[in-house]
């Protein structure tokens, strides 16, 4: 595991954020860049599960982010997928300025051949998802913003959907990667949405769903078993952008829990009361 505390205490106030996310949307856009040429060449995968990929590429992504990070804040700590290694508890202590990344999210599109993946790069202060970069490389469209610092998609403002209708909403999800082993692989939630809503995707890329969701693309997502690395960077925006993110049980969101419902606000209840059911 690539976490390491060691903020000074002298760190801990007057923080000006615009610097650090203009840093972070350098980072995540060389990073997107190293991703979007090696699209095209072949690829080396291996197999972290049954059906759990890594590739070169999110190896060389992870090296590169991390890299950059280090040099540039060498006192924040670092929680990065490929070196954590697997699930991760909530650090204790927490360090006061947290990196979480993903320096590929969508790795099976990205294996495949498929240009849905982005890479997602959020920063927790005081433990509090606080600013975040998502990148799709294909589209060229960075997203990015936080407390404070507002959403954006490339240089304009973005807002969620205005659909209360759960009926007439567009939602995505996905599926953990322990799906066929576990009972809790949100094949019943799948199911009863597909009566619930107007429509379900499955994008393959969670951070690429919670950017939808703030830029109204999507109504709501909904997903089990995430990791902090898919949702750190776009929940620190999302609220931002007018939209709401919680776990099944409407409590405050955590990215280091394993539920995650995100909407435009509007939906939210019924979503909820959909799961509970
Ligand atoms: C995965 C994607 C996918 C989600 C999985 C994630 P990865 O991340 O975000 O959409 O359904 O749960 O693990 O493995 O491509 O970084
Ligand atoms: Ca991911
Ligand atoms: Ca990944």
């Amino acid at each position: 595991m690539s976490f390491q505390d060691k903020t000074p205490s002298a760190a801990r106030k007057g923080v000006n954020l615009a610097p650090i996310l203009a840093e972070a949307i350098g980072i995540a856009r060389e990073a997107g860049a190293l991703l979007r040429d090696l699209f095209d060449k072949p690829r080396k995968v291996s197999y972290k599960g049954k059906v759990d990929l890594v590739t070169d590429a999110d190896r060389a992504s992870e090296e590169l982010i991390l890299r950059r990070i280090t040099d540039t804040f060498p006192d924040h700590g670092v929680l990065a997928e490929e070196s954590a290694g697997g699930r991760v508890p909530r650090p204790d202590p927490m360090p006061d300025y947290l990196w979480v990344v993903d320096p590929l999210d969508g790795t099976t599109n990205y294996a495949h051949g498929l240009p849905i993946y982005t890479v997602s790069i959020g920063l927790m202060v005081h433990g509090v998802p606080t600013l975040g970069v998502v990148y799709d490389p294909t589209r060229d469209e960075l997203y990015h913003g936080g407390v404070g610092l507002g959403a954006y998609l490339n240089d304009s403002p973005i807002r969620v959907s205005a659909e209360a209708d759960l009926e007439r909403s567009i939602l995505a999800t996905g599926f953990p990667y322990d799906l066929r082993v576990s009972v809790d692989n949100n094949l019943d939630n799948f199911t009863r949405f597909s009566y619930a809503s107007q429509a379900i995707r499955r994008l393959g890329s969670a951070s690429l769903d919670l950017c939808y969701v703030a830029c109204g693309r999507l109504d709501g997502f909904w997903e089990l078993k995430l990791h902090p690395w898919d949702t750190a960077a776009a929940a620190a925006f999302l609220p931002a952008a007018g939209g709401r993110i919680t776990d099944y049980a409407q409590n405050p969101f955590d990215i280091f829990g394993l539920e995650t419902v995100a909407t435009n606000g509007l939906i939210h209840g019924q979503m909820i009361r959909i799961i509970a059911s």
